[in-house]
């Protein structure tokens, strides 16, 4: 079923008929459609259902193609990025294509699906904007962190599965918190797998969060560990990282037990998604396998 979800967004790119957009989405290679996934064991049979899933996955590509321009990243999906290979500019209008072709498709879904998803893609630029705000200095606010990662991942994932709700005549209140806290979920261990894993793993460098100036929970619970001397070093480390530092953040994180203890944040929205959808055994397996991913 993915591979039909990746034959509709190549039919929808088609249908722009642009033959470099065409090669540069090429270069873009294929996410892991974990909304797709999520969309699936929601509602596994509808008409419009690969309509539906292409159209959140290309806005999903459409605001990696934004991060990794703002966030001036060199890989994406274990392949050269699009703004490092063509340029910032075809990854900005690129992402406008994807953007407005999924917003095409989406007008031809019901109204309140539609509005659903528009209004998640307000919540995702406003995440956005929080975390660039956030990221000229580092912070150790967990409830702040806990916000952007609420609107700038889970917003689309709980579009995404109170549509899936809605397409499938369930009702969408359940899967909308499961998305919403699945999504803060997922983005923790993301956090915590670029300070466990390295590149290969990644698809992308390791330690990548910090240098870009990101304050993940990560190291906002090494602040709490550390006494006044090694939290002034850690905060000049911050988006100034070179691989002495991050030798000394691998050590601490190791020597503070930090892992475990996001692995508890992580525990703790995943028991909540999962409350939320008890009983739907395709969704509350298929969110445990995402989440162990790793480990
Ligand atoms: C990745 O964060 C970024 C996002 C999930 C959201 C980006 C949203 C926008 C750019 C808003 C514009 C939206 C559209 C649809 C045009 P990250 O940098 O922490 O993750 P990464 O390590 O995967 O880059
Ligand atoms: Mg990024």
């Amino acid at each position: 079923m993915l591979e039909q979800v990746a034959q509709r967004i190549q039919t929808f790119l088609a249908q722009v008929q642009s033959a470099p957009i065409e090669h540069m989405a090429g270069a873009l290679g294929q996410g892991k459609m974990l909304r797709s996934k999520l969309i699936l064991a929601i509602c596994p049979k509808h008409p419009q259902l690969l309509d539906f899933c292409a159209i959140i996955e290309m806005i999903q590509s459409a605001s990696l193609l934004h991060d990794d321009v703002i966030d001036n990243a060199q890989t994406r999906r274990a392949h050269d990025s699009i703004n490092h290979t063509f340029g910032n500019q075809n990854a900005i209008m690129l992402g406008d294509v994807f953007y407005a072709k999924a917003f095409v498709e989406l007008t031809k879904l019901d109204i309140n699906i539609a509005q659903l998803v528009a209004h998640s893609v307000v919540e995702l630029s406003r995440g956005e904007i929080k975390d660039v705000l956030a990221s000229s200095a580092f912070h150790t606010d967990t409830a702040r962190y806990i916000d952007i990662i609420q609107d700038k991942s889970a917003s689309l994932m709980v579009a995404s599965c109170a549509g899936a709700a809605m397409l499938a005549g369930l009702n969408p209140q359940a899967y909308r918190i499961f998305g919403l806290n699945f999504g803060i979920a997922f983005q923790i261990m993301d956090d915590l797998l670029d300070i466990t894993q390295p590149k290969e793993v990644l698809g992308k460098p390791a330690f990548s969060d910090f240098k870009e100036g990101k304050s993940t929970l990560p190291y906002i619970l090494l602040h709490q560990h550390l006494d006044s001397k090694d939290q002034a070093h850690l905060q000049a480390c911050f988006k100034n990282a070179d691989e002495q530092a991050l030798t000394w953040c691998a050590q601490q994180f190791e020597d503070h037990n930090i892992a475990p203890q996001v692995l508890e944040h992580i525990y703790h929205y995943a028991h909540l998604a999962l409350q939320a959808i008890k009983g739907h055994s395709a969704l509350e397996k298929l969110a445990s396998s995402l989440i162990e991913r790793e480990f």
